[in-house]
């Protein structure tokens, strides 16, 4: 028999803990046995397994979400699900995540010995990769910069991960201003390094923010030529794809030759909008030019920005405007925001409990999967409202 194999649990079921424990004894040692799902990707990714076993009884929506991103950061982890009913949507669901194997409980010894067989059988999945989620609108001033640095700040403190915010509104960006970030490494130094770079050079280049993200930033002159073609951009963005786990995309609301490549590589685009007619508009229009350009509805999500409730153009509408549900909304909460930027904060900073916030770290739940730790579901109502349009979203997303 070869070595044993790192395997993590993920299940509060003691009893079923040391079932599995024992019936894997000889092929593998149990390195952690996580009991919440929610805030275990962190440790997961620390240890990287080479099996996972996710119980999916109690919160199958938040262990998809983490099999997701262990699918996609961690080729060599074998994930087997764990249920007690053959529910074909469940199953459907795990083996499009990419789980190895959907297990019914109570185990069967041989059949659950032979299923974790198979899995370590399979070949690694490839080179990690990271996610490239632009944010833009078709209109200035609709907030895109405000999401992008919250969101890359809610990222990272959701997943612990990699996250690296680009400024690609070149000469006019002001994310720097935003995080009152000292950077003197821009996205043109960046295309520059391109024939040397390796993770040492990227990694000591990168102005890392206090709150753990780094932050590419916009230079301030900038001379077209220094920029190259679009292929040194495309080029530029899938190598950051192999050092980050996710890269945030600030992109001016003009599409330009430059933008083109990101956008065109971007597994996400978030189409910023106030609740406002010309603007709406100017995102039906946007929308029809990416479908006929063959996005999927999948890649292109809108998000409402300074929600009002009140505001007489609803949700309903804007979703019939659209053909397409809304993925998110953030309210608007001037204050917040506006105290945030003039200080150069992010809104965690210090107004973590205000509406924006919330809304933008729900959003962040939605792009990850991953709920944040105690995160208390009755409490919040927006909440809730942005996961059913999400799942609703996602469910759309299944059938096809
Ligand atoms: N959720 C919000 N509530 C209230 N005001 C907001 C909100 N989001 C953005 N703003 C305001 O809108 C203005 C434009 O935001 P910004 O992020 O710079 O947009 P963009 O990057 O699209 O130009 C800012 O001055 C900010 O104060
Ligand atoms: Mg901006």
């Amino acid at each position: 028999m070869e070595d044993k194999v790192k395997a993590i649990i993920i299940s509060r079921d003691e009893t079923l803990v040391r079932d599995l424990e024992e019936k894997l004894v000889t092929m593998a040692d149990i390195q952690a046995m996580v009991r919440d799902v929610r805030g275990s990707y962190s440790q997961i990714k620390e240890q990287a397994p080479r099996l996972l076993f996710l119980d999916i009884r109690d919160d199958a929506e938040s262990v998809f979400g983490l099999a997701g991103r262990v699918e996609r950061f961690l080729p060599d982890t074998r994930i087997l699900v764990l249920n007690d009913s053959k529910d074909p949507d469940l199953i459907i669901r795990s083996l499009k995540t990419g789980a190895a194997d959907f297990i019914l409980l109570p185990v069967d010894k041989n059949s659950f010995l032979a299923s974790v067989k198979l899995a370590l059988e399979k070949g690694a999945r490839g080179e990690r990769e990271g996610e490239i989620i632009v944010i833009s609108s078709t209109k200035g001033g609709q907030g895109v910069t405000t999401l992008a640095v919250n969101l890359a700040d809610h990222i990272h403190a959701l997943t612990g991960g990699r996250v690296l915010l680009v400024d690609f509104k070149l000469q006019t960006g002001d994310v720097a201003s935003f995080l009152d970030l000292e950077s003197n490494y821009t996205v043109v130094d960046l295309l520059k390094d391109m024939p040397r770079l390796d993770e040492n050079l990227l990694f000591s280049s990168l102005t890392q923010h206090s709150g753990g993200f780094y932050a590419l930033t916009a230079p301030e002159e900038m001379d077209r030529a220094e920029m190259g073609d679009t292929e040194d951009i495309g080029r530029m963005f899938r190598t950051l794809k192999e050092y980050m786990d996710y890269i945030i995309v600030d992109i001016p609301h003009e599409f330009t030759e430059h933008t083109a490549p990101v956008i065109d590589i971007a597994e996400r685009i978030l189409l910023v909008s106030q609740q406002i007619v010309p603007a709406l508009k100017a995102v039906r229009k946007a929308l029809d030019l990416f479908r006929t350009v063959g996005y999927e509805e999948d890649r292109v999500k809108i998000v409402i920005n300074r929600y009002e409730k009140r505001n007489e153009i609803g949700q309903e509408e804007m979703e019939k405007l659209f053909e397409q549900k809304l993925f998110a909304i953030v309210s608007n909460d001037y204050n917040a925001v506006t105290d945030a930027i003039n200080k150069g904060e992010l809104l965690s900073a210090n107004h973590e409990g205000s509406l924006a916030n919330r809304d933008i770290a729900a959003i962040a739940t939605l792009l990850t999967g991953i709920q944040p730790k105690g995160h208390d579901q009755t409490r919040q109502g927006v909440f809730r409202r942005l996961l059913s349009v999400a799942h609703r979203v996602a469910e759309k997303g299944n059938q096809k």
